[in-house]
């Protein structure tokens, strides 16, 4: 077993809420903001909304349920969970983990260093009236560097903090602010002309289009990265929880949650792209019809633009932000379980993403390989064997640990067949058909820096 920190006593959360509120941080990001409504629209609106619902109620409460079982049931991070419970065999998983966190944060914080970038500019001057160009120059480069390390830095000195004292503490004062930005920005859109077309574009349902091979595994990839699962993250936070309270409902509340917001989002971001005529800037990326149609869109409405624009990305920043802390936690607790000061793995871990992003804050397919590599492939590889890890190797006291707060036998025997049978057989069909884009994925890596 690994040593524990010394005689300091482990960290843990102070109140169940202040949980709560830094799991529902983490799994609210970027990738709600915009991702989600993109591929909707892509996927046939309301039917493609409702297929996305069931995958993550058939795939992500469950495995969010595991990773919040093992780590409660250890009080470790995933590397000492893994080795108390399945042995030295299982503790490469836990590294991968870490590999993981890296890889994602490496290219998440470069982006969220452009929507810091946006909300100073949108506040301050102003987004100039030519987005395309001022995101040709504020994506790549030595500014992208800039508030990619400027980023980080905010991470760092939140993660230095702790549980109670940084992450408790800050998902307590921005989850409610980003809330309340949505709702703003959501009613705003609404009095917008344009308005009920959107929505209607947004929700018509069109089963036509959502049973294509493309749509499903997009949303089933998008489930797994919008609710950070397959990465230990959730595992993690859960491992400073000391009450009793049932896993199962908690992991339904913080899907949920996730959920919402990006249906909100989706309500926001479609009512500004048919008033302002943007439909056709919404062109393949959606990077660039977050960074560049939108904000078009803001400066055509001059004052208020600048307060609006500015909200939006601030709103950005927030969900980045609160979903940052959780990537730099699972490293920074890999190292404190085995005896590290926290300020010091904060501050050197931090530092290492921080290096990692260079090559994404300097080249954007880069950047997009690796999010298709890590932030797709790698979390459901992680998720796949989190399942069979907790399916086949400990599933009596992983039943054990979840009846601790969940009484029904029935919900615990179907939680199980889920974890067993449902989900691994469903992911290896998602790895299967991925295989292919992760292929080009890499071949993009490489390319990318000749
Ligand atoms: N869920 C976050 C988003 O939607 C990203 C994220 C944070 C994440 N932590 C994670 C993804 C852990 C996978 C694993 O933007």
């Amino acid at each position: 077993m690994q040593p524990s920190s010394g005689s300091r006593p482990r960290d843990a959360w102070a109140t169940n809420a202040g949980f709560l509120l830094a799991a529902v941080g983490s799994a609210v990001g970027l990738g709600n903001m915009w991702r989600f409504s993109y591929i909707a629209t892509q996927g046939g609106g309301a039917a493609f909304v409702g297929i996305y619902l069931l995958l993550v109620a058939v795939i992500g409460v469950p495995v969010m349920t595991s990773e919040f079982i093992v780590g409660r049931m250890t009080q470790r991070s995933p590397i000492g969970a893994l080795r108390s419970l399945g042995g030295p065999r299982w503790v490469p998983l836990g590294w991968l983990f870490v590999a993981g966190g890296f890889g994602i944060i490496s290219y998440y914080s470069v982006i969220a260093g452009w929507t810091m970038r946006y909300a100073v500019t949108a506040l301050g001057p102003g987004i100039p009236a030519d987005t395309g160009v001022f995101f040709g120059e504020v994506a790549t480069g030595a500014d992208a560097l800039l508030w990619h390390v400027l980023f980080m830095g905010i991470t760092v000195f939140i993660v230095y903090g702790g549980i109670k004292k940084g992450i408790e503490r800050a998902s307590l004062i921005l989850m409610p602010l980003l809330f309340l930005l949505l709702v703003g920005l959501a009613v705003w859109a609404f009095t917008l002309p344009e308005s009920r077309a959107a929505y209607g574009a947004y929700l018509d349902p069109n089963l036509g289009q959502v049973f294509h091979r493309r749509i499903l595994t997009d949303a089933a990839g998008q489930a797994f990265f919008s609710l950070s699962l397959g990465m230990g993250a959730m595992m993690t936070y859960a491992s400073y929880i000391q009450t009793k309270h049932d896993l199962a409902r908690e992991a339904v509340i913080v899907s949920a949650c996730d959920f919402g917001v990006a249906f909100v989002a989706g309500l926001v971001v479609f009512p500004i792209v048919f008033t302002f005529g943007l439909r056709d800037l919404v062109g393949e990326s959606s990077v660039g019809a977050l960074f560049i149609s939108l904000p078009t869109g803001f400066a055509s409405m001059g004052a208020a633009g600048k307060l609006v624009g500015g909200g939006f990305f601030l709103m950005l920043f927030f969900a980045a932000l609160t979903s940052s802390i959780s990537l730099l936690e699972v490293v920074v607790a890999a190292f404190v379980d085995r005896g590290w000061a926290r300020h010091r793995a904060a501050l050197v871990f931090g530092l290492v993403a921080a290096l990692t992003g260079v090559p994404s804050a300097f080249n954007t397919d880069f950047l997009g390989a690796v999010d298709a590599i890590v932030g797709n492939f790698l979390l459901i590889v992680g998720g796949l064997l989190i399942c069979v890890f907790v399916g086949y190797r400990i599933l009596p006291q992983a039943d054990g640990e979840l009846a601790r707060g969940l009484d029904s036998p029935i919900l615990r025997r179907l939680w199980a067949v889920l974890v067993r049978y449902v989900v691994p057989a469903l992911l290896l069909a998602l790895l299967f058909f991925m295989l292919e884009p992760t292929w080009e994925a890499v071949k993009t890596l490489f390319t990318a820096w000749m």
